[in-house]
């Protein structure tokens, strides 16, 4: 942290309530009673430090990295951005994880009894680390909407499940990226938790067609802001960033 850089105070009207009964699963998973901060251990505050060399050369590559008998069914794509401080500034070193369902919208997970086929070629998870302007970039297929149980008719809309981590355990944050033009976003429970349009206008990543490889996919751009009034909504932090 640069100590030079201006103080943004966050911006707490950004973040949803933790009680949105029409997504039904808030009404078990928000507290009864205030929250209690508390101090962070050693272990915390220290770790965790992530390697260039942990990491395996094909984790940020989902059309590979679970291939099996061929490739992965679905539309290729790259998603790629930058994560950046409340300044502007990229982070660099600062482990990205990614999880989405496949394109049929099926998780690899036991618990997923969605009718959609598992695709044997395809694991659904990635990490990468930011290089030292905070850029990153992954490959993978565009994940399948999918329904659950909250109304009659819900769906997920296509999203990738996106974990940031800080230099410090405490400091992990969670979100999800949207896919520009996507008819169900406006109808997801989940994201319309987010009382600002314009908060979850950024989980919206826009197609960025300078950044597709011709005749092999296309490319979806998601900045991550980790503060300030471009901050992207962390769904582990609603009390702020
Ligand atoms: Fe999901």
């Amino acid at each position: 942290m640069n100590p030079e850089s201006e103080f943004i105070q966050r911006d707490r009207s950004l973040h949803p309530p933790a009680l949105t009964p029409n997504y039904k699963t808030s009404v078990l998973r928000s507290p009864r009673i205030p929250l209690w901060s508390l101090q962070n251990s050693l272990s915390e505050v220290t770790g965790p430090t992530f390697r260039r060399e942990e990491l395996g050369p094909l984790d940020n590559d989902l059309i590979l990295n679970y291939a099996k008998s061929g490739e992965p069914i679905g539309e290729r794509i790259i998603v790629h951005g930058r994560v950046l401080d409340e300044n502007g500034r990229g982070l660099p070193n600062t482990l990205v994880e990614v999880w989405q369902a496949n394109a049929g919208g099926r998780y690899r997970h036991v618990n997923d009894r969605y009718l959609a086929p598992v695709d044997p070629n395809f694991g659904g998870c990635g990490r990468t680390l930011t290089d030292k302007d905070g850029y990153y970039f992954f490959r993978t297929v565009k994940p399948g909407a999918y329904p659950f149980r909250n109304q009659v008719n819900s769906w997920r809309p296509a999203h990738i499940h996106f974990s940031i981590f800080g230099t410090g355990f405490a400091q992990r944050l969670i979100t999800q990226m949207y896919f520009e033009g996507d008819p169900l976003i406006r109808h997801d429970v989940i994201a319309n938790t987010i009382p600002d349009p314009e908060a979850i206008e950024r989980l919206i990543a826009p197609l960025d067609l300078s950044a597709a490889i011709p005749l092999d996919c296309l490319a979806y751009r998601f900045d991550i802001v980790l503060r300030g009034r471009r901050s992207t909504l962390f769904e582990n932090k609603l009390q702020g960033n």
